[in-house]
């Protein structure tokens, strides 16, 4: 039986933090370790120059660290293929191919880009680059024939698209491209992790996140800061669990399901304290981070080994997206000289 081909990818703005662990990297290196995948992981440096365009060098900075959160957390480049998106110029033909199925009203309409181009506050400014950039996006998945793709819940409107382009392809030139299934993570906890502040989301620019790479004290220090139930002043009081930081991050995160569920159900009832809470809530932090951050010191000690595995990782990845591309253009009609 063949495996089924399995793709995901990071943009490289910025270190990795918890919310990308329970959202997206515990999920790949399981999958990676059943062995049931041909697993396909890549850096999105090319998507991330969209709005990066004038500032590469935080990209280029940002493409080690997340290499090196990706490494440090499970991703074996011998049993996936890790690899760089500028380095497949293939991906960059194919998205040429693709921009003329698309249409500029569509691309406008995708909620995704919409809530982004607001966020980034662009207006008629927005470089042409970023709003296309789920075109690029269908080209990182076809040319992988992936058929299963990995992505936070804020990336299902791309994958539509992707989809859609798929679709078009096929129906213009015959079938040629794999129609992708995205997936996304089943408890709500993981699809989006909040700010240790309680905001909807782990993000950079609201300083709420814990990163990988943070160490011990920054762990302890962040979680008893943690925002919690407002109202739960007494440790006698009842307190709200829903909605609380402190157990969403507890029911993402603990694997002793049944000390979870007494926890939750003490601090409900009222008698345990937050103080309590936030002390084992560390310890569970710290148990995932422990490991993680041991590789990381070898990797932060060994960056030419990281950039030797990316670029093997490349090579393969050349390989399997040159034969798509060939298939494409034979479709196409414009394979002129084979
Ligand atoms: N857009 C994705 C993100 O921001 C990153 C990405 C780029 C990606 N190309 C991809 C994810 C292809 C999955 C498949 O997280």
């Amino acid at each position: 039986m063949t495996k089924k081909i399995v793709l995901t990818g990071d943009r490289p703005t910025g270190k990795l933090h918890l919310g990308h662990y329970v959202g997206s990297l515990k999920n790949r290196v399981e999958m990676q370790n059943t062995g049931q995948y041909d697993m396909y992981v890549f850096i999105a440096d090319t998507q991330a120059l969209t709005d990066n365009a004038k500032n590469p060098k935080k990209i280029v900075d940002n493409v080690i660290e997340v290499a090196i959160d990706n490494l440090s957390v499970g991703i074996d480049p011998n049993k996936t293929t890790y690899f760089i998106q500028s380095d497949v110029p293939q991906l960059t033909e194919l998205n040429m191919y693709y921009l003329n199925l698309v249409n500029l009203g569509r691309l406008k309409r995708n909620p995704t880009i919409k809530e982004e181009i607001k966020q980034r506050g662009f207006g008629l400014s927005i470089p042409v680059g970023f709003l296309t950039y789920p075109i690029s996006q269908a080209a990182d998945i076809t040319a992988f024939d992936a058929n299963l793709v990995p992505v936070g819940e804020d990336q299902i409107p791309i994958l539509e698209q992707v989809c859609e382009i798929v679709n078009t392809f096929n129906k213009t030139y015959g079938e040629t491209l794999v129609m992708p299934q995205y997936i996304i993570p089943d408890s709500k906890g993981a699809r989006r992790l909040p700010g240790t502040d309680g905001k909807q989301k782990m993000s950079k620019s609201a300083g709420n996140c814990i990163y990988l790479s943070d160490d011990t004290e920054t762990v302890t220090r962040k979680v008893m800061s943690m925002y919690t139930d407002p109202n739960h002043i007494k440790i006698e009081d009842p307190g709200q669990t829903e909605g609380n930081p402190v157990f969403i991050y507890l029911d993402a995160l603990c694997k002793d399901r049944e000390k979870y569920l007494e926890l939750k159900e003490h601090y409900e009832k009222g008698g345990l304290g937050d103080v309590t809470v936030k002390k084992y809530l560390i310890e569970v932090i710290e148990e995932i981070l422990k490991p993680i951050r041991e590789k990381r010191k070898y990797y932060e000690n060994h960056k030419e080994e990281v950039y030797e595995i990316l670029n093997r990782g490349g090579e393969k990845a050349r390989e399997k997206a040159s034969q798509t591309l060939n298939r494409v253009k034979n479709n196409m009609g414009i394979n002129y000289f084979k």
